[in-house]
């Protein structure tokens, strides 16, 4: 079961006008908030259904994201499929060893037991594939919350269900619709913060890069992965054309250092694939 309590809601946030949020519905018998809505004080209202509470403002989306919500919603059930299977071809290491090298981006196995609890944010999850690295990485921690979002209720739903045995009693995944320009947690919340693949086609990616410091703890590393070439291997012909295809809707590729907020610094730029590069940065 997915789920999220009381206490949470105290890390919520209206996207609409960031105020505390207020949860008016049923609980679930373990405490679980479950149908109901949460709502602020000046009356906006969020539904939550099956314990996933959808904070997505859809009336802000541009039509870009609209059509892109759209690609989404077709591709979510292929989209892992295609990501173990087509990427490989395309750039030859499996998917899998890739997701490692940007996990261990995320320093998460210093952790251990005499930490306090740990939360960690991915934006953009997608149908989950992260989740079970992230917490395998993070395994010595004590207590461990990892928290989701993604725009796309199709991916949110197979997210939950590929991850339902970490969604049993002692929960440890909150998943939520939520629009990345417009993150709804408190500022400073997060210990860790995940993105990929979603950002060189967002409406404003330097908004999408600030949300996530906002969130973010000071010194937290934020890693973010998407489409930008290794110039430093040979690329063949067919690779250039492959990523051609693979950036046809992208707004810029590679590394969006210059769009880090002035509070934050970049701690490192590297590829991690073929296709993909990963960027560490931090608030100050
Ligand atoms: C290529 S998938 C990557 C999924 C996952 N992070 C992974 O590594 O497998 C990109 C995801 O970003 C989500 N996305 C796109 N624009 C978004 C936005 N503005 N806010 C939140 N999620 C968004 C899409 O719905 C999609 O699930
Ligand atoms: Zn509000």
């Amino acid at each position: 079961m997915i789920g999220f309590n009381e206490n949470d809601v105290k890390l919520l946030r209206c996207p609409t006008c960031r105020e505390k949020l207020e949860w008016k519905g049923t609980e679930h018998r373990d405490g679980r908030l479950f149908y109901g809505a949460l709502i602020c004080m000046h009356n906006h209202t969020w539904r939550v259904e099956s314990g996933i509470p959808n904070l997505a403002d859809r009336q802000r989306l541009s039509t870009k994201d609209q059509l892109m919500d759209m690609v989404y919603k077709f591709l979510a059930p292929i989209h892992d499929l295609s990501v173990t299977y087509l990427l490989p071809v395309l750039q030859y290491p499996d998917a899998q060893a890739s997701r490692y090298n940007y996990i261990q981006a995320m320093e998460l196995d210093g952790w251990d037991e005499s930490d306090g609890p740990k939360k960690i944010l991915e934006v953009g999850v997608g149908t989950g594939a992260n989740i079970p690295l992230i917490a395998h990485a993070a395994q010595n921690t004590n207590d461990l919350e990892i928290w989701a979002v993604d725009l796309n209720a199709n991916m949110v739903e197979i997210c939950a269900r590929s991850n339902a045995d970490m969604c049993k009693d002692d929960s440890s995944l909150r998943l939520a619709l939520a629009d990345a320009h417009e993150l709804p947690f408190a500022d400073s919340t997060f210990d860790r913060v995940l993105h990929v693949g979603g950002i060189n086609i967002y409406r404003n990616a330097a908004q999408g890069l600030a949300e996530m410091a906002r969130v973010a703890k000071p010194g937290t590393p934020i890693v973010v992965v998407d489409e930008g070439l290794d110039k430093t291997r040979d690329n063949t012909f067919l690779h250039e054309l492959a990523f051609l295809w693979l950036t046809s809707m992208d707004e810029f590729t590679g590394a969006p250092e210059d769009l880090v907020p002035t509070d934050c610094y970049v701690v490192s730029v590297k590829n991690v694939m073929r296709f993909y590069y990963c960027m560490v940065y931090e608030k100050k």
